[in-house]
């Protein structure tokens, strides 16, 4: 474990759960319990509880939950120790120093170093006199040495090794080349290799200024055009965004939303600086949910294309989820925002900023571009369509306004099409109860189990592992009861997950009168999830639950001893028909 326990008590007593979550939700009390939306998935009736007797919280509805520190871990997307500094820099707590959290650290900061000096490496060859065609590329795109130099763009020239030989004098293993994603290792001789050749490069920062990655765009024509960083040790293209670290500290509560790396620095160069951009991957939730934490309005602002278009309904959607207002911008006469702006010039971006569509305007517009409502049957169609979309429209006075847009334009009585539209949301409301139900029962039969992919193989040994895990986090003295200590042994349990907890109760049995805390880092948020889920059902088991348990131990082990003998080879198969006659006689 990284901190040591006293600490970590501390620092719970301090940061009482209720508190902290209660700046992100909404609380209400429901018995000696807390209940709210849940801030993991979108949901409308509260399924999210915190336990006050045990500092817990769990969802209902997804699955999330844990501690107060798993909880800050999921909500800033942070990592482990990192949620430690965060609470305790809100209780005034000084992180104690200890081995293992300083290797984590000290790693992190490596891939740190490397990259800062990747990026001067790519910026010092951008500028160098033998690279001028790379700079002339760039500058001929129309950007300047100033934000050149703002954003730290480069250039990773045409060597196959010049990147790695200057990472490996500065002193790094090949291993930490390798997984910071600057370079392959070539199957035949075993030699490193420059992933990014003959590329602009653009370094992706974290907010607090870290270079985390790159994207990196070939010159001329190539394939792929851009070639990304996968994930590595310090980067998650899910979780971050391009230029959200310059847009951040600049924004009226709003951003701008871009496909490309070229958009958002020729926006920013124009004054734009709350443009930001997705990572070569379209929007993910997590980014959602970051975005809105910095702004309450986003302007989106896609390629006008196709792909473009088809990717701003998904993302309209995905940030009305997350409460965020969305305007579309459609960069009309170009083809996406870079090529806009150095056509029309900064006044009349600005000018599509302001006129820019909401979202529901958007859609309408979208709808009627398709349909001549002259002709009956596509004035039936174009109706149809609108009242799908306004049903989807939670806000009475919104869906009003544009009932008698509607109603207007294609002469049908305003009444009708608001009967319409709610016969509909009757209609999706009755679905969305059904494919809840479906839903639970799928997760309950094991399709899709991230955290236990072994529970699908047999749910009912599943279950048990789980329960009789749940009761030994509650209850840890029970491994060294008489009636349990014989029966219990990491050979009873099936699934590698219900193995690891039981590994972590048997190494934490006499902290864990305290809590869950006690398993540290051990497990993923997710995993926490998981293991409080196994808590909160046994919650209710007061009296009897040493006898339950036993009564599990004894079945998982009758299940594990089977499994041993049922090795088909002939030899246990001779042994189980011993076993059969003799059970028959
Ligand atoms: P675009 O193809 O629209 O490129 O891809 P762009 O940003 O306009 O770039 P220029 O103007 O041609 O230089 C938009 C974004 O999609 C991702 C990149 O993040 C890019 O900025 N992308 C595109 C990739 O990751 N890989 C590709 O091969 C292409
Ligand atoms: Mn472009």
């Amino acid at each position: 474990m990284a901190f040591p326990q006293e600490f970590i008590h501390e620092l719970k007593a301090r940061c009482n759960i209720e508190d902290v979550i209660s700046q992100y939700v909404q609380l209400k009390r429901a018995g000696s319990n807390l209940t709210g939306c849940c801030p993991f998935h979108s949901e409308k009736t509260p399924s999210f509880t915190v336990f006050r007797n045990n500092e817990n919280f769990y969802c209902f509805g997804c699955g999330a939950g844990g501690d107060v520190i798993t909880f800050v871990m999921k909500m800033e997307n942070v990592d482990y120790v990192t949620a430690i500094e965060h609470l305790a820099a809100r209780a005034g707590l000084t992180v104690p120093e200890d081995g293992n959290a300083m290797r984590a650290r000290v790693n992190k900061e490596r891939y740190f170093e490397m990259n800062k000096l990747a990026a001067r490496f790519f910026y010092d060859s951008l500028i160098a006199p033998e690279n001028k065609d790379a700079l002339s590329y760039i500058t001929g795109r129309g950007l300047t040495p100033a934000i050149i130099k703002r954003f730290g763009i480069g250039y990773a020239d045409t060597s196959w090794d010049s990147l790695t030989g200057y990472l490996m004098s500065k002193g790094f293993e090949k291993e930490e080349i390798k997984n910071g994603f600057l370079a392959g290792v070539s199957q035949k001789s075993g030699r490193l290799f420059d992933y990014f050749r003959n590329r602009i490069m653009f370094p992706i920062f974290d907010l607090s200024g870290n270079v985390i990655a790159f994207g990196g765009r070939i010159i001329g024509d190539g394939k792929p055009k851009y070639l990304n960083s996968s994930d590595t040790p310090v980067f998650k293209k899910s979780r971050n965004l391009y230029a959200l670290n310059h847009a951040k500290n600049n924004t009226d509560s709003s951003l701008i939303l871009c496909e490309g790396y070229m958009d958002v620095v020729a926006l920013q160069q124009a004054g734009f600086v709350n443009a930001v951009a997705t990572l070569g991957t379209a929007l993910t939730s997590e980014q959602t949910r970051i975005i809105s934490r910095y702004a309450n309005t986003v302007y989106l602002c896609y390629d006008s294309d196709e792909a473009g278009q088809r990717a701003s309904k998904r993302a309209i959607d995905m940030l009305g989820d997350v409460g965020v207002k969305v305007k579309v911008v459609t960069v009309e006469g170009a083809k996406d925002p870079d090529e806009y702006i150095k056509k029309y010039g900064k006044a009349s971006f600005e000018k599509l900023l302001k006129g820019s569509d909401g979202h529901i305007e958007y859609a309408i517009k979208n709808i009627s571009s398709k349909y001549n409502l002259d002709i009956p049957e596509q004035k039936l169609a174009y109706l149809d369509e609108c009242c799908q979309m306004l049903s989807g429209v939670y806000s009475d006075i919104e869906k009003e306004i544009f009932v008698q847009r509607i109603s207007a334009e294609s002469g049908i009585a305003a009444e009708i099409i608001r009967n319409e539209i709610k016969k509909r949301q009757i209609k999706t409301h009755r679905r969305a109860v059904k494919d809840a139900v479906r839903d639970d029962i799928n997760k309950s039969i094991g399709y899709g189990d991230r955290i236990n992919a072994d529970s699908a193989k047999n749910l009912s040994t599943v279950k048990k592992e789980e329960n009789l895990l749940g009761i030994l986090m509650i209850r840890p003295e029970f491994i060294n009861s008489p009636s349990l200590k014989e029966l219990l042994s990491e050979e009873i349990f099936q699934c590698e997950f219900s193995k690891k907890v039981w590994r972590e109760i048997c190494r934490n049995a006499d902290a864990l009168q305290d809590g869950i805390e006690t398993f540290g880092d051990a497990f993923t948020a997710d995993e926490m999830g998981r293991i409080v889920q196994m808590t909160v059902r046994r919650n209710e088991l007061k009296n009897n639950s040493e006898a339950v348990a036993a009564e599990l131990a004894r079945s998982l082990r009758k299940e594990a001893d089977r499994k041993k003998s049922d090795d088909g080879s002939d030899d246990s198969f001779f042994k189980r028909i011993e076993e059969l006659k003799k059970t028959k006689k």
